[in-house]
């Protein structure tokens, strides 16, 4: 086990070039199973989760190889047939239940397990694969699916009780594209990552219209063959490291980013006193004197995303003033406030709302990294802090962010990761 040593009061500068997306290399990586023939998919960012999804899709069968950021998979001759030892460390392996089903008509799939930021059911994505024709059923914790006589278009509206579903969307995609007939997906998740994947099958042959809208069309075909892709940049690490930039920094710019997919986290920066600067595919926060404390609602895209939540909330926490948070994906998905009030951060948190009260300044402490984000909270947190502050369970960070530590060095952070 690791945990980070970060050292307080560092001001950061510089430039750091933002990886390719987590979130969109890994339904992609799923959507290989689709075809025989072989897929190149480049800026694949090397983390512990993509790690993970290249080891299902080589035990269901696939050939892969990995040179740096560029993957190959050949899945040849496949079986339908996820286990639990595979899917249970990490959620998003439920996303081979849609390719899986598209291709060979039937999939058994361990239901995934808990998770920290709350209550995660897969009834959409099950709901989406009924539609076009698959028996579903949930028995001694696999998701058994068939469709003997193959999937059939249909109509579907996808929209749950917290809005859209980005996998649940992914899946019923990625079943649908192989179906007989046309698939419309209404309620549909239009976050880029979504875009990524249609982009991704469209080249493989796939008729997705409609992708990064509330409505999508899939006209199915007989087949989709090999392609080469490269992953879009990933938008919740760029918005991390404008946040840094914003908690600790004079001038921070990230490189290599999609300034169009950060609209939302550029935009609250701007209500919160801070110049952000749009050049290409970069963009660039420079420092205020008094940040402005606000109010702020979580949405799926274009609104603010969940993900970046946690580390606005490590803003706020400095933050002269009152602020709001309102998670409305997640409702539980406060872990991080927790363990900021042990580096004595203000604030509560009622229901799915946290109320920030901004203090001079947090010390550092130990604390414990509960999820992804929530862990990529505390290091900007600590950024900032009185002293050090030790995050603890530092693999929760390593499943998202390529090199955290190091990328944040060359911005002039002090940190260190250390064995436990
Ligand atoms: C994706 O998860 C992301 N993961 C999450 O990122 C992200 O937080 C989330 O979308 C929301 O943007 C990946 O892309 C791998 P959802 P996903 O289905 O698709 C409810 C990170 O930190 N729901 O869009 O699983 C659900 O409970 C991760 O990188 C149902 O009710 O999330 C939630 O309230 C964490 N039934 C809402 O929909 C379902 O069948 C949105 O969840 C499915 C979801």
């Amino acid at each position: 086990m690791e945990k980070l040593v970060v050292e307080g009061g560092a001001r950061l500068r510089g430039s750091v070039p933002v990886s390719g997306s987590k979130n969109s290399s890994l339904p992609i990586l799923a959507a290989t199973l689709l075809t025989r023939e072989r897929c190149v998919i480049r800026r694949v960012p090397d983390l512990s989760d993509t790690n993970y999804m290249l080891q299902i899709l080589s035990k269901l069968g696939a050939h892969v190889e990995r040179a740096s950021g560029t993957v190959t998979v050949e899945a040849g001759d496949i079986h339908p047939e996820a286990p639990y030892d595979l899917v249970r460390r990490m959620r998003a392996s439920i996303c081979v239940m849609g390719p899986l089903t598209g291709r060979l008509h039937r999939a058994s799939v361990s239901l995934p397990g808990g998770c920290v930021i709350g209550d995660r059911p897969i009834d959409l994505h099950l709901m989406g694969l009924r539609a076009i024709g698959a028996t579903v059923e949930v028995a001694g914790g696999d998701i058994k699916i068939e469709a003997p006589d193959g999937l059939h278009g249909a109509e579907v509206n996808l929209r749950g009780k917290h809005g859209t579903t980005v996998l649940g969307t992914d899946n019923l995609i990625m079943a649908a594209v192989l179906a007989k007939g046309t698939t419309v997906i209404e309620g549909a998740a239009a976050e880029p990552e979504v875009v990524d994947l249609a982009d991704f099958l469209n080249s493989m042959g796939a008729r997705i219209e409609g992708a990064g809208t509330g409505r999508i069309t899939i006209r199915g075909v007989e087949e989709l063959h090999g392609t080469e892709h490269t992953v879009i940049p990933d938008r919740i690490e760029a918005g991390t490291f404008m946040l840094a930039g914003a908690i600790a920094g004079d001038e921070v710019t990230v490189q290599r980013a999609r300034p169009d997919h950060l609209v939302a986290v550029t935009e609250a920066l701007r209500r919160c006193g801070f110049t952000v600067a749009e050049n290409g595919d970069a963009l660039t926060v420079v420092g205020c004197g008094e940040p402005i404390s606000g109010e702020l609602t979580t949405e799926p895209y274009p609104g603010f995303p969940t993900d970046m939540q946690a580390q606005m909330c490590a803003l706020f926490a400095t933050t002269h003033g009152t602020s709001t948070v309102r998670e409305t994906i997640f409702p539980q998905r406060f872990m991080h406030i927790a363990e900021m009030k042990r580096m004595g951060a203000h604030a509560d948190v009622s229901g799915s709302t946290a109320v920030i009260h901004g203090v001079p300044r947090l010390s550092g402490a130990p604390v414990m990294a509960s999820d992804l984000r929530a862990s990529a909270a505390l290091v900007l947190a600590g950024l900032s802090a009185e002293g050090e502050t030790e995050v603890n369970r530092l693999y929760h960070i390593d499943r998202g962010y390529e090199h955290i530590d190091e990328k944040l060095a060359m911005l002039g952070a002090r940190l260190r990761r250390v064995k436990v």
